[in-house]
């Protein structure tokens, strides 16, 4: 495969190829590997229509530990504010020679037009398209899971049990995290108010549930979404107030969970609406180190995309070297 623009894309074979690919890479930082030679001579632009925190400096960071030259584009400060094309904006990256494209746009469906078009040559990747995808997010979230959930063997996520809670409505990752952790095995629960869930999500291969209390003592990983205000035209309903009572996770909540289930969230996470402080620093929430494993799949995204050689093969950069 040349592009990743959606996890339905992704078989079961690929999946775990990447998360393999990734577990790899992060043993080798462990093991104070900071740098492969691997994407030396290629070009990675990181293209940011919508403002990002996690996703563009982590892909930055994995583009650099795999030794690519990296150009930054955001659209703030650019000539799109002029009107510019997302045709033009493409055509002007490929004259530069970009071998890969990490796209992140408010409009879904931007990086699957780029990935079809002939604007550019290299590859696309989905950093995060309108409500439509996250395909590296959930990667990196079926990371994370894997690590808790099947330490040391497991493979994929067969018969674990996954609930996401909140704003599936205008969720890219919650879409994204449905196909993959399907893909894998796991079982997937919605618990959300009806006016943040999609129309047709009886046809999604997911449970749906209004009550998260029920849920949460069948939960092996939790995660919670930000209420998205942002793309919304009104005010929510319910009010925030009726949201966090009915939907927040609390110290009370989190009691309700079994002993070895983790607390995930993609970020950025809104303390006292759906998250209050107390789980949020809790040592079940997952959130810091999902970001730290963000970087050991999209340096596993890129190698596989545009590198090629086995990582046994790779020559390597040490401390020490
Ligand atoms: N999880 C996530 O996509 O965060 P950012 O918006 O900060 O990249």
């Amino acid at each position: 495969k040349r592009h990743l623009v959606s996890t339905a894309d992704l078989t079961r074979d690929d999946a775990l190829l990447i998360l393999d690919t990734a577990e790899e890479l992060a043993q080798l930082s462990g093991r104070a590997v900071k740098k492969l030679p691997t994407l030396r001579g290629r070009t990675v632009v990181n293209l940011f229509f919508e403002d990002s925190t996690r996703t563009k400096t982590s892909f930055e960071v994995a583009e650099k530990r795999l030794s690519a030259d990296v150009i930054n584009f955001s659209a703030k400060g650019s000539s799109v504010s002029k009107g510019e094309s997302l045709k033009d904006t493409a055509l002007t990256l490929q004259a530069m020679g970009a071998d890969a494209v990490v796209i992140r746009h408010h409009a879904s469906g931007a990086p699957a037009r780029l990935a079809q078009s002939d604007w550019l040559h290299g590859s696309v990747i989905n950093a995060g398209d309108g409500t439509h995808e996250h395909p590296t997010q959930a990667l990196l979230d079926a990371f994370t899971m894997r690590r808790h959930l099947n330490p040391g063997t497991g493979k994929d996520l067969a018969g674990r049990r996954v609930t996401i809670v909140g704003d599936i409505l205008h969720s890219r990752v919650a879409r994204s995290n449905v196909h993959l952790l399907n893909t894998l095995g796991a079982e997937v629960t919605f618990v959300a108010p009806p006016t943040l869930l999609p129309i047709g999500i009886e046809n999604w291969p997911c449970q749906v549930s209004y009550d998260l209390d029920a849920v949460l003592p069948k939960t092996d990983a939790l995660m919670m979404l930000r209420v998205q205000q942002e793309r919304m035209n009104a005010a929510f309903f319910p009010t925030a107030r009726e949201y966090t009572r009915r939907y927040g996770m609390d110290g009370i909540r989190m009691a309700q969970l079994p002993e070895h289930a983790i607390v995930m969230h993609p970020g950025p996470m809104v303390r006292g609406m759906e998250i209050t402080a107390e789980v949020a620093d809790s040592p079940r929430c997952t959130v810091v180190e999902q970001v730290a494993n963000g970087v050991s799949i999209r340096m596993a995204v890129l190698y596989l995309l545009l590198g090629g050689a086995t990582l046994a093969d790779a020559p390597r950069t040490t401390d020490s070297a």
